[in-house]
């Protein structure tokens, strides 16, 4: 890099003196564009129920989420990532209501596409809202989760969700070979178009707690943990060889999860790839600045505009966030 000019001749602070300057030599925006709500949706009608460690996030029936649906195409949020609580009757061991192409997800996905089409869907392929001991796969005796068995489910849940209509598959699960297999799958089905975003740097984190609650998971899980799959918090390189597979397997577009305390990955990945790179503002992240915001601590809307700007000025083409409604309507009112 050239080196500036010494001082006097530099001062950098003749480009910060304005408003005007500011935003003239600003490299990063934030925009409606680059972000995609997260929601969570169970059975019923007129059903809205606030989840306690995510202020501002309910569990929607599908005719609660229609108009949130169609807020986001009038602010220009261009897709919503869908998460189905399900009941508890459903929930087996091997989670197999995650292939039911009439169960909660294929409908609401149908339901979207029907009424708000100009609307990108995301699907998340997992198991763990499906198993009743909540882990994203199926367990031997000894409790492990196996892969290649897993695989072959998320292959079937993949298959329905394009089924339905869905624009993108999401496997957040951490298999070993799922987006080959799933890839595979759609193109064997003619489902030529659907895009897999692959969590692809997915770690094992504590910032997902109130996720669990979310989904009704997290009880389920009980002590146990993620690690056999998800990846070590400590890894970094291992984060590149993730996504260099992802990529080779098939996948359209990469993600790193969680977000903030992951920036570092985010850049690694967007320098390494340069392929659409996404990371998920956790709902631990959210939580944070909720709790810090209502102790009067942190000025929310501030602090989540620049929050989200980080995301932007580390690589990321887009950011799943549950602030997505809130942070578009403060950027179209700027
Ligand atoms: C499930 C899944 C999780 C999240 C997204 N998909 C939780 C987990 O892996 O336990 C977490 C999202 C969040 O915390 O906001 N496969």
């Amino acid at each position: 890099m050239q080196l500036p000019a010494p001082f006097p001749a530099s001062r950098p602070r003749r480009l910060r003196r304005d408003a005007f300057t500011r935003a003239l030599v600003r490299e990063h925006r934030l925009h409606a564009n680059d972000l995609i709500l997260p929601v969570f949706v169970h059975e019923g009608e007129n059903r809205v129920e606030p989840v306690a460690s995510m202020p501002g996030v309910s569990r929607l029936s599908l005719d609660r989420l229609i108009p949130v649906a169609k807020e986001c195409v009038a602010l220009g949020i261009p897709v919503i990532a869908l998460f189905p609580v399900i009941d508890a009757s459903l929930k087996t061991p091997d989670g197999i209501e995650a292939t039911n192409p009439n169960g909660l997800v294929p409908r609401v996905v149908r339901a979207l596409k029907e009424q708000v089409p100009e609307l990108g869907v995301l699907t998340d392929v997992a198991l763990d809202p499906y198993t009743s001991h909540g882990q994203d796969g199926v367990l031997d005796e000894a409790g492990y989760i196996l892969n290649d068995r897993t695989v072959e489910l998320l292959r079937q849940q993949a298959l329905v969700q394009a089924g339905a209509g869905v624009d993108i598959v999401a496997p957040s699960d951490m298999m070993d070979g799922r987006i080959g297999a799933i890839r595979q799958a759609l193109e064997e089905g003619a489902h030529i178009h659907t895009r897999i975003m692959a969590y692809s740097a997915k770690y094992a984190s504590a910032f997902y707690g109130p996720f669990r609650d979310a989904v009704g998971s997290r009880s389920n899980l009980g002590k146990a943990d993620k690690k056999t799959y998800q990846m070590d918090p400590g890894n970094s390189d291992e984060a590149l060889r993730e996504v260099g597979l992802d990529l080779a397997e098939g996948a359209d577009m990469v993600m790193v999860k969680p977000g903030l305390p992951y920036l570092d990955i985010v850049r690694r990945v967007k320098d390494e790839f340069r392929v659409p790179t996404f990371a998920y503002q956790v709902s631990g992240e959210y939580a944070m600045v909720k709790a810090a915001a209502a102790n009067g601590w942190l000025d929310h809307d501030a602090v989540m505009l620049e929050s989200l700007l980080a995301f932007k000025r580390a690589g990321a083409d887009g950011i799943l966030t549950y602030f997505a409604l809130e942070a578009a309507r403060l950027l179209k009112d700027a």
